[in-house]
């Protein structure tokens, strides 16, 4: 991934340097007011990054000790350790094989009384089928809240990924399509809500430090402390820099879209496998994830093959219940999740990748793959 940054995101920065207000101000205000407008949603809160959105999504779900949320495995690690700030135990469930997402059946077995909410990540951008997974979780007042780190972009169901969530969290980390550096955004439907993560994201404040500054409540207002809050804000340079990319994303969806559609005809006839868009929704392609076939030589040996080329492919997502804090916590096996993390592997893309280059990834696998 190389993100797609120009002399528009720089002069944008900039401005917000030269203005003089560089922490949370009004160009946090004025992204999250176009984020929540592209998504078509009520609320959107911006905070430091995916995880701290998860975690204050968590909290605003109402998760804390003794819960139990279900989680994918097969997921960057902060998805379960959103739910270890929460104080709650991650449940590690399957995913369907082709999605690399849960599904309702893979989520099901393992709710118990316990049960306070699912992350249901859009993995890779990949946009999971939420409506099935809260059909499933329904009647048991479990909230379905969504890990739309790699979804901008994603489309579920005609809506943008994450808008039909009751709490969704997206990314913006770089290697996402949209970046601000690091950064991350919450949204919600309930108006209430979205005030508390507010305060959340700031140390739990009444009134914030921009909205004090900017006279709200009245001269000399004081602020209270009403809960313990966190520093979990983004900055107006990083916000000023979203403003660019938000206005950027539908060009770069389509890019990559065109990208990876090269990338299946190019890998026509051997045998590897394209993550594909799933019956309810399209992929913004942030991941362009592969399976070799089977009998291909092991992944590690694909990797150096094509890192000896000059190629930088990655592995695929990584399963957290494999790592050391969470090994040997899985409740039942999880079979499509350590085939796709042992063998899968991303391929290079992004907005300025060339035919002549995508041409040599294609040839060097090939040729690895014999
Ligand atoms: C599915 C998923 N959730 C959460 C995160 C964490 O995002 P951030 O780096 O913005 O905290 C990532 C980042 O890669 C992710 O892929």
């Amino acid at each position: 991934m190389i993100p797609w940054l120009g002399e528009e995101e720089a002069e944008a920065a900039a401005e917000a340097v030269r203005s003089g207000w560089v922490a949370q101000g009004p160009r946090v205000a004025a992204f999250e007011r176009a984020f929540a407008e592209h998504l078509g949603v009520e609320h959107a809160v911006a905070v430091s990054s995916c995880t701290t959105a998860l975690h204050l999504a968590l909290i605003g779900a109402g998760v804390g000790p003794g819960d139990e949320v279900v989680v994918p495995s097969l997921s960057f690690v902060a998805t379960a350790n959103a739910v270890t700030y929460a104080g709650a135990v991650p449940v590690f469930a399957d995913v369907d094989p082709a999605a690399g997402n849960l599904t309702a059946a893979t989520v099901e077995p393992l709710l118990t009384g316990r049960t306070r909410a699912v992350i249901a990540v859009d993995q890779g951008g990949v946009p999971v089928d939420l409506d099935g997974i809260r059909a499933a979780v329904g009647p048991r007042g479990v909230t379905v809240v969504e890990d739309a780190a790699c979804g901008a972009g994603s489309v579920y169901r005609g809506r943008p990924v994450g808008a039909g969530a009751e709490l969704a969290a997206y990314s913006f980390h770089p290697r996402k399509l949209l970046t601000t550096g690091e950064g991350g955004m919450v949204t919600c439907r309930d108006g209430e809500l979205a005030a508390r993560l507010r305060r959340l994201r700031e140390h739990g404040m009444s009134v914030s430090a921009a909205d004090r500054h900017a006279g709200a409540g009245g001269a000399g207002v004081l602020e209270t402390y009403d809960e313990i809050g966190f520093n979990y804000r983004m900055t107006d340079i990083q916000a000023a820099i979203g403003l660019v990319q938000l206005r950027k994303l539908p060009a770069m969806v389509a890019r990559r879209r065109e990208l990876a559609a090269r990338y299946r005809e190019l890998l026509a006839g051997t045998g590897v496998r394209l993550v594909d868009d799933p019956p309810h929704g399209t992929t913004n392609y942030q991941s362009c994830w592969v399976l070799p076939p089977d009998g291909a030589p092991d992944r590690a040996e694909l990797l150096v093959r094509l890192a000896e080329a000059g190629v930088s492919a990655r592995r695929g997502i990584m399963a957290a219940h494999l790592e050391a804090p969470y090994k040997g916590t899985a409740r039942v096996p999880l079979p499509a999740t350590e085939l796709l993390t042992r063998r899968s592997l991303i391929l290079p893309l992004h907005h300025a990748l060339t035919e002549e280059q995508q041409d040599r990834v294609v040839a060097v696998l090939r040729s690895a793959l014999g």
